[in-house]
């Protein structure tokens, strides 16, 4: 079976406040690119990753791979304006047909191998998979004026995380049926849209996203 990974990893990175790109922020003296490229590097059933970075970083992102030697980065592309339109750029360059298709973001630097293990063997099993933590929050659905219109039932409710992962064929297809709204903020969306099966997958609290400074100084924390 074969797998490619994507990672979209280029958003502007505004919240972080920082004036480094974030893929390039560092943490823990290593760029924050870094860690989700070792983590997929490192999982023996990937077989090829592209990475999606603003045009002006594809240079300081091909020095980063020549630097940790990470060899199974097949590909570079330019990111979209939107996360979505960055993933269609990474999937256009796979070149030819694979089975599963693991997309990441870049800034989760710690997914774990068992997830991402795991994943792959859903996306196999039901079509499409994604990592998730069971909501710990109460969730309040408000309109727009932000007055609550009702309390949602937190036992089914998840936060949807990376990696999310489907089959090759199933992405595809969801992909190419995609017209004008490109700004899905994740890519399990495309194909509830199709009316296809999504597994969710209980990942570990590790798996933060760094947004924010905050979120930089817990993800220090943890390594
Ligand atoms: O904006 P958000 O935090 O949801 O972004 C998640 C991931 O998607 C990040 O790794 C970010 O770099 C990537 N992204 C992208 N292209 C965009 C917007 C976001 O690759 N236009």
């Amino acid at each position: 079976m074969k797998t490619v990974a994507i990672i979209p990893a280029a958003g502007s990175g505004k919240r972080l406040k920082s004036k480094e790109k974030k893929p390039f922020v560092l943490l823990g003296g290593k760029p924050l690119i870094a860690y989700s490229l070792e983590a997929l590097a490192a999982a023996k059933y990937i077989n090829g990753i592209i990475i999606a970075v603003e045009a002006e970083s594809i240079e300081r992102l091909k020095e980063i791979i020549n630097r940790y030697g990470f060899k199974k980065v097949i590909g570079i592309v330019k990111g979209g304006k939107t996360r979505t339109e960055s993933v269609r750029n990474c999937f256009r360059a796979i070149d030819k047909p694979c089975d599963i298709v693991l997309i990441h973001d870049g800034a989760r630097p710690f997914p774990e191998t068992r997830t991402i293990r795991d994943s792959i063997r859903y996306a196999k099993k039901f079509g499409g998979c994604v990592a998730a933590r069971p909501a710990t929050d109460t969730i309040k659905l408000v309109d727009k004026n932000l007055f609550v219109e009702r309390t949602l039932d937190r036992k089914y409710l998840w936060s949807a995380q990376t990696p999310q992962t489907f089959r090759y064929d199933i992405l595809k297809k969801a992909l190419s049926r995609i017209k004008g709204n490109l700004n899905m903020t994740d890519d399990a969306c495309v194909l509830e849209r199709l009316g296809k099966t999504v597994k969710i997958l209980k990942s570990s609290a590790r798996n933060i996203k760094v947004t924010t400074k905050e979120d930089l100084k817990i993800a220090e924390a943890l390594i």
